[in-house]
């Protein structure tokens, strides 16, 4: 009698495993359709605004600002985003010698050329914590005395072109009013309303929601040791394109990083330092870009798709050379914690588009504004911020070509 109740709540259970086995193979099958038949091209080369971006981004600012005060430390107001570094390096950019002609735009027109930089690399959540948490990590590249107009006007960033990238190739929203409303969902710490807004499931962003948590990734072994991408795109010319940094150890004499202890709470600063500064090994990447193809779905507008690479491949335009070097010192913390990074200091042929670049040139501009007043510090620019400073102190290694 018992035994014949266990086989049939046995039964019971395996056809169940099988149904929901089935909605779920069904349910992916039908997801993989919708996608294919929705992210098919042609797309439009052009952005296209919305009419109401200008008063979401307003909106947007408040609730920034409002989050540097929540995460605010006790003596520092930080970023609302990557607030904690692993460091700020110095590095060299060299343009690569036989680049294709139609890539040789903005700081790239010059084969051979070599741009000093300084590099920040960082954790991506608005509160520091230990290394180990999932998170994203960003590098931005601040490639230094630039010459020619730049989209922002600020005296303090004229001679600067930046690069800033995360280590995921997709983001987690769309556009500026879905920024909106995940932001200040996120912000009221209503983490589930952030991707499903209402009862509808119309408004239900499940894709974005499997981005986001694969955003917040394991930390790699060494803030060297990932690829770090633009995510939204750039003009490169009249080309449309995105960029990412990967790691090119190729290009460098070999270095094996010693396990790191990652228990403690930044070891990947301690990587960094072993590698740079202990074990005085340089750490190469290379800077390569991925050019829009119209005919294939790889939209402006929409940074929550990656351009697929098979239809469009990375192709190398700079190496990027890390030198040994002693970063960890408190006056370069702090120089570093005062820095501004923004897309938009940037030429005009690597201006940035599509929405959410469109929101993140004047966020990032107030928030740094804010930070800097709230720290009563200096904005980073003036003789320390400068390739006059990067060229006193020893480089350490030689460009590999
Ligand atoms: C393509 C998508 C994005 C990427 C790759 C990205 C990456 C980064 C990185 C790496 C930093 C740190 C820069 C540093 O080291 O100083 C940063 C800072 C920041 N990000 Fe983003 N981000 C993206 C989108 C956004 C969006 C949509 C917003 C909000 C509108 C935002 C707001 C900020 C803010 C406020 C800072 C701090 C600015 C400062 O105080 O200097 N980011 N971002």
């Amino acid at each position: 009698m018992l035994k014949g109740l266990w086989l049939w709540l046995g039964r019971l259970l395996g056809k169940l495993l099988l149904t929901v086995a089935l909605i779920g193979l069904v349910g992916w099958g039908a997801g993989e359709l919708y996608y294919a038949w929705k992210f098919s091209g042609p797309v439009s080369t052009q952005e296209q605004i919305p009419a109401d971006e200008a008063a979401l981004t307003r909106l947007i600012i408040e609730d920034a600002v409002r989050i540097v005060e929540q995460h605010r430390d006790n003596t520092r107001v930080l970023r609302d985003a990557h607030a904690k570094a692993h460091g700020c390096v110095r590095a060299d950019v060299q343009v690569l010698a036989d680049l294709d002609a139609s890539l040789r735009q903005g700081v790239f027109s010059e084969p051979g050329h070599v741009w000093q930089a300084w590099m920040r690399l960082s954790n991506g959540n608005a509160y520091p914590q230990f290394d180990r948490a999932r998170d994203a990590r960003g590098m931005a590249l601040k490639l230094l005395d630039v010459p020619g107009e730049k989209l922002m006007k600020s005296p303090q960033h004229a001679g600067e072109q930046d690069f800033v990238m995360f280590n995921h190739p997709a983001f987690f929203v769309r556009d500026v009013a879905e920024y909106r409303s995940n932001f200040a969902a996120q912000a009221d710490g209503q983490k589930v309303q952030a991707f499903f807004p209402s009862w509808d499931p119309r408004t239900w962003e499940v894709r974005h929601l499997v981005i986001a948590l694969k955003t917040l990734s394991p930390a790699p072994e060494s803030p060297i040791d990932t690829t770090y991408n633009s995510i939204a795109p750039f003009k490169l010319g009249d080309l449309n394109i995105k960029y990412r940094v990967v790691p090119a150890p190729q290009n460098c004499p070999p270095y094996q990083l010693p396990e790191q202890n990652t228990a403690l709470p930044n070891f990947l600063r301690n990587a960094l330092y072993q590698q740079l500064s202990l074990d005085r090994a340089p750490a190469c990447f290379e800077l390569q870009v991925q050019k829009q193809d119209a005919q294939y779905y790889m939209p402006i507008e929409d940074p929550s798709v990656e351009w697929d690479e098979k239809l469009s491949p990375f192709e190398s335009v700079a190496r990027i050379t890390v030198p040994p070097q002693d970063f960890d010192s408190r006056e370069q913390n702090l120089f570093c914690d005062n820095l501004s990074f923004n897309p938009w200091h940037a030429l005009a042929a690597h201006r940035p588009i599509g929405g959410i670049n469109r929101l993140r040139k004047s966020v990032y501009e107030a928030v740094s504004a804010y930070r800097h007043q709230r720290n009563a510090a200096p904005a980073a620019a003036g003789p320390e911020n400068s390739a006059s400073q990067v060229d006193e102190e020893e480089t350490g290694t030689e460009l590999s070509q």
